[in-house]
């Protein structure tokens, strides 16, 4: 994480440049439904995800948004040749396959699913900790974690004591620290007022700048536009 805040990230090497043109994600012609009701919310669906891209999918309730995420973050299993994960049949991942996949993404929940008896920084380190990385390379990744969103005010305060806002902040360290392929946060401020809105649109902003990939599903327009106006978004809107 460290290294890729650095300006030094964007400097990438032909191999690099090589490798950014595979798609993270690929969603090819997916038609699809819960077996439970009759509506299709998926005609013939396509998405592409890639390297340094910021996706928002916006609309009202009820389309398919979280569904989406769903598929993204191996919830749901696709249908044989619809989604890939770098050129990798998604259909093809067992239980371990889903899990390596689930550690190589951040995913940011609506309701945070942070760990209540924790300390803030206890809950940013807990996915590094889960994967054995020393104790000192914890640290630095800790470290530059912190530089990009200051949270060290806030470090060992209880998760429960925090703000909503504070919450996501924390919840947002926690997804990027491992400096994950792509980050997918959905509604992430479907409770917040308007200043930490906008001070989660600049986390995120930030974090897209120093090459991290994002997909966020959101129907907050205050947070949609304040992007639109500072950073380059690829939108998928289902207002109609
Ligand atoms: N587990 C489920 N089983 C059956 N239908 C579902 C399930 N989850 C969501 N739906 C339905 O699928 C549609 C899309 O839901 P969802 O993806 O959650 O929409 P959004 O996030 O855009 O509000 C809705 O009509 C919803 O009621
Ligand atoms: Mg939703």
């Amino acid at each position: 994480m460290d290294k890729d805040i650095s300006k030094e990230s964007k400097r990438i090497n032909s191999s690099e440049q090589e490798k950014t043109r595979i798609p993270l994600i690929q969603i090819d012609n997916m038609t699809w439904w819960y077996q439970d009701s009759k509506k299709i919310l998926f005609k013939k669906f396509n998405f592409s995800l890639t390297k340094g891209d910021f996706v928002v999918v916006t609309g009202k309730s009820g389309t398919w948004k979280s569904t989406l995420v769903k598929f993204l973050i191996g919830q749901i299993k696709p249908e044989k040749r619809t989604i890939y994960y770098k050129m990798e049949d998604m259909a093809e991942f067992g239980d371990d396959e889903i899990q390596r996949y689930r550690r190589k993404i951040g995913i940011i929940f609506q309701d945070y699913q942070l760990i209540n008896s924790l300390t803030a920084k206890q809950n940013v380190i807990y996915p590094l900790v889960l994967d054995q990385i020393p104790l000192t390379e914890i640290k630095k990744k800790y470290e530059a974690i912190n530089t990009l969103l200051d949270i060290s005010s806030i470090e060992t305060t209880e998760i429960k004591k925090l703000s909503w806002g504070e919450k996501q902040k924390i919840a947002m360290a926690r997804a990027l620290i491992h400096a994950p392929d792509f980050i997918i946060a959905d509604e992430p401020t479907w409770n917040l007022d308007y200043e930490s809105t906008l001070q989660i649109a600049d986390i995120l902003i930030k974090a897209n700048e120093i090459w991290n990939t994002i997909v966020l599903v959101t129907h907050d327009t205050v947070l949609l536009e304040y992007l639109k106006k500072h950073i380059d978004i690829k939108t998928i809107s289902l207002w109609h």
